[in-house]
């Protein structure tokens, strides 16, 4: 797989989105130290190296000032003053650490199928707890109607079509009659690279990310779009989604860009770790790399809508 510099030749962008394909539907899943028994589809894509803590906690920062808030108003008009809450799928914490400075006695609990991203315990306020489970296998019984809120954010790289389903019957068995399932997704199927100048290169980036949004397309087509049916199969009501653009406020555009082509590239450099076919060299990645942040410092910028959806279990 060749790659020209900035003028990618529509032949060529084809054959290494097929290339990527391939090799991310084939590789064996790396599992975390405590996976004996889970399977962490998360991981065939996306690595937890130590990096990623400050990723996903830029990540969270910056998806929380477009979206406006971290608890719907409809959810948070419901709380009591100490409400208990639990994040699947929580990966350093950071949304329980938020919310505990709104809700300073709540009970804030995380699960994670790995604790690799999890802060020293130590660090965490006494009402924030940790612990490891995969939400694709039922909760225990002690944990069912717990919490006034469940949430749950991109998790869409971990979940396949038929997972879906089941997660959210799983997770909607944690809440309290009368409490609130709130799940935030993305749709990454009409991600853009755009020009923020009128002289802005935005071919680079935007074709590494073309090749992740592709190899993971079984992924991306989902969930986004679904939760609304499995919330009702669940048995959850008054479900509404609210979508806002990851763009909303302009100034993040630059960070968010560059925060997600620092994923794509993980990405890619373990397709290639990986061996696959035809794979380019690390230096033409890193040359890639490059050019990519070059776009970015350019005006070129990442666009896609954010979904927010919410249920409510009957009281
Ligand atoms: C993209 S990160 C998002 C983390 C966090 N929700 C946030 O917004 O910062 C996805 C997280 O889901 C976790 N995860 C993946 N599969 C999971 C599963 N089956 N059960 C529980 N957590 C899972 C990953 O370990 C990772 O921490």
């Amino acid at each position: 797989m060749i790659l020209g510099n900035k003028s990618i030749k529509i032949s060529l962008c084809y054959n290494s989105l097929v290339f990527f394909s391939f090799f991310s539907r084939s590789m064996i899943p790396i599992l975390g130290r405590q996976l004996a028994t889970m399977s962490d589809k998360y991981t065939e894509n996306i690595p937890r190296i130590p990096g990623e803590v400050q990723r996903l906690n830029e990540q969270f920062e910056i998806f929380t000032k477009n979206i406006g808030y971290i608890l719907h108003p409809s959810v948070v008009s419901a709380l009591p003053s100490a409400p208990c809450i639990a994040d699947i799928g929580t990966g350093t914490g950071i949304l329980l650490v938020r919310l505990r400075e709104t809700y300073p006695n709540a009970v804030l609990d995380g699960f994670d199928i790995s604790a690799d991203l999890y802060p020293p315990p130590d660090s965490l306020p006494s009402n924030v707890t940790l612990a490891v489970r995969d939400l694709k296998q039922p909760f225990p019984e002690e944990l069912h109607g717990r919490y006034d809120v469940v949430h749950l954010r991109l998790l869409i790289t971990a979940m396949l079509r038929d997972d879906w389903e089941p997660a959210v019957c799983n997770v909607s068995a944690l809440l309290k009659p009368g409490g609130y399932l709130q799940w935030e997704e993305c749709d990454f199927t009409t991600c853009k690279h755009l020009r923020g100048g009128v002289s802005s290169s935005v071919e680079t980036a935007r074709f590494m990310s073309n090749s992740f949004a592709y190899a993971l397309r079984d992924r991306f087509a989902y969930g986004w779009n679904t939760l609304p049916e499995h919330m009702t199969t669940a048995g959850l009501t008054s479900i509404f989604t609210d979508i806002v653009s990851s763009d909303r406020v302009p100034s993040t555009r630059e960070r968010l860009s560059v925060i997600t082509m620092s994923l794509v590239f993980r990405w890619a450099r373990m397709m290639i770790e990986k061996k696959a076919p035809g794979s380019i060299s690390s230096k033409e990645l890193d040359d890639k790399e490059k050019e990519s942040y070059d776009d970015i410092k350019s005006g070129c910028y990442i666009r896609y809508d954010i979904y927010v959806t919410c249920g409510k279990k009957p009281s």
